[in-house]
């Protein structure tokens, strides 16, 4: 009996993915490296571990392995993103055919995974970079998957993907065909750049909330009577993280104040700084996190800098309206990202369908997601939809307060400063620029354009 679907890499998400696709009745094949002392096995120790995996076909033999797939082979790499993938697809060649396809379910890099679709295409075989989200939990029981590649590659795999992945409200699965080349890798680095965004907004909350000397459950209080309007499951994770004690002690209070990184958010700056798109939200969630890890010029600077602080007045009405409105800044700077770079790459991206595929099964799920598919098909910049503009206008002036709040109260909220200050620049119709552009000019003669002067002839002053 051949296997209709191969795994290659039994770590937590590869094992989750492969129980989930035993669950749903496909006739799998495993398969993990043998290492010497540290992975020995570990296939066969996943069979006899879990029941999903009890019909699975096992195997630390690459070749075997391979031998064991029905043909044309649809195989799925749950290892390290990076030079790992190369490595594991070096070795994976010489035992595959023209018409075979292999699917890498990593966070690798979009241009990463570009690269290896056009490498494999000269060898006749099919790659698809599928962008995986939902942790643990989200591989086992439904993840959001957003897969591109060539469009025949994706209809082999397509039962396959769609049937493990989550269902939306609808019953539709939360995945779909993304577009072209890296597309879905992309896309799944944007979603972590907005997770970032969105765990950052909630961390500047809670820093906001505790300079007010809230305990952890009155803050744990505020967020719960927030979840009607602005329910995701980042809020649900935050109460709880809020409420988690051990031995009476709250795990929050013990927990080193260093933000650690895998690089996706990293990846995703860069990529904004590329396409020249101004997301501003992304940079300073992950620079949020770098300067968290300058814990001891920290402790020396408050020494140096300490002051008297003034009192935190706000409301958490006012505190929530300031949340909503920057989750839209940063879910418009995202979706504007991933359209702007779309369209430079010429990938047929649709919004709306991201959207959809993120409603359920990935982290930054959330009712505003769902709100976020049919408003994203009638307008897709997100600020000028007339459905949103309630909540953007009654935001601003939370949002501001929320701002003046914190820097007055020597806070740190780049992420709420940051979109306040991205939608004060949007809104500016004369803009500082022409001072800018004058001293260009001044300095390097690099010439300046008038205003009211369709032509764009271009000028030069002896200043
Ligand atoms: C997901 C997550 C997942 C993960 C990343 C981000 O969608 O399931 O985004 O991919 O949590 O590794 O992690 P870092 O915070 O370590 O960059």
């Amino acid at each position: 009996m051949k296997s209709s679907l191969g795994i290659i890499g039994m770590g937590v998400m590869g094992t989750s993915l492969a129980r989930n696709f035993g669950r749903n009745k496909h006739t799998i094949s495993i398969y993990n490296r043998h290492v010497e002392g540290k992975e020995e096995k570990v296939a066969e120790r996943r069979k006899d571990t879990y029941d999903e995996l009890s019909d699975a076909q096992v195997f630390d033999d690459l070749q075997k392995f391979i031998i064991s797939l029905e043909r044309p082979r649809k195989l799925i790499l749950m290892v390290n993103a990076g030079a790992t993938i190369d490595l594991v697809l070096d070795k994976l060649i010489s035992f595959l055919a023209p018409g075979d396809l292999v699917v890498d379910g990593g966070n690798s890099h979009f241009e990463d995974t570009q690269h290896r679709m056009e490498s494999l295409k000269r060898k006749g075989i099919y790659f698809i970079g599928a962008g995986i989200s939902g942790g643990e939990e989200g591989a086992l029981m439904g993840p959001s998957i957003m897969p591109s590649g060539e469009q025949e590659a994706y209809a082999m795999i397509a039962p396959f993907l769609e049937g493990i992945a989550a269902k939306d409200k609808q019953g539709n699965p939360c995945c779909t065909y993304v577009g072209e080349q890296g597309s879905g890798h992309f896309v799944k680095m944007i979603h972590n750049g907005i997770e970032y965004v969105e765990m950052q907004l909630l961390a500047e909350c809670y820093s906001l909330l505790r300079a007010q000397q809230l305990s952890n459950e009155a803050m744990a209080s505020v967020f719960e009577s927030w979840l009607p309007e602005s329910k995701s499951y980042l809020l649900e994770i935050t109460i709880h993280i809020l409420r988690k004690k051990e031995a009476g002690v709250a795990i929050l209070d013990t927990i080193l104040d260093q933000a650690e990184n895998k690089g996706t958010g990293k990846w995703s700056a860069q990529t904004i700084v590329d396409s020249g798109f101004p997301g501003t939200l992304i940079p300073a969630a992950l620079f949020a996190r770098y300067l968290s890890y300058f814990k001891g010029k920290r402790g020396e600077m408050a020494q140096l800098f300490l002051t008297k602080k003034a009192a935190i007045s706000l409301s958490t009405e006012e505190l929530k309206a300031a949340y909503q409105l920057s989750r839209i800044i940063n879910h418009h700077q995202g979706f504007s990202i991933i359209e702007q770079v779309a369209k430079q790459h010429k990938w047929g991206v649709s919004s709306s369908e991201i959207a959809q595929i993120w409603t359920e099964g990935c982290i930054i799920k959330s009712s505003l997601m769902q709100e976020l598919v049919i408003l994203l098909k009638e307008e897709s910049d997100l600020l000028k939809n007339k459905s949103l503009n309630a909540t953007i206008t009654h935001g601003f002036p939370a949002l501001k307060k929320v701002v003046v709040q914190g820097i007055d109260n020597e806070i740190h909220i780049p992420c709420f400063s940051e979109a306040v200050n991205y939608f004060n620049g949007i809104k500016t119709t004369y803009s500082s620029a022409n001072l800018i552009q004058a001293q260009r000019d001044f300095f390097g003669a690099h010439t300046y354009q008038k205003i009211n002067d369709p032509s764009g002839k271009r000028f030069h002053t002896m200043w």
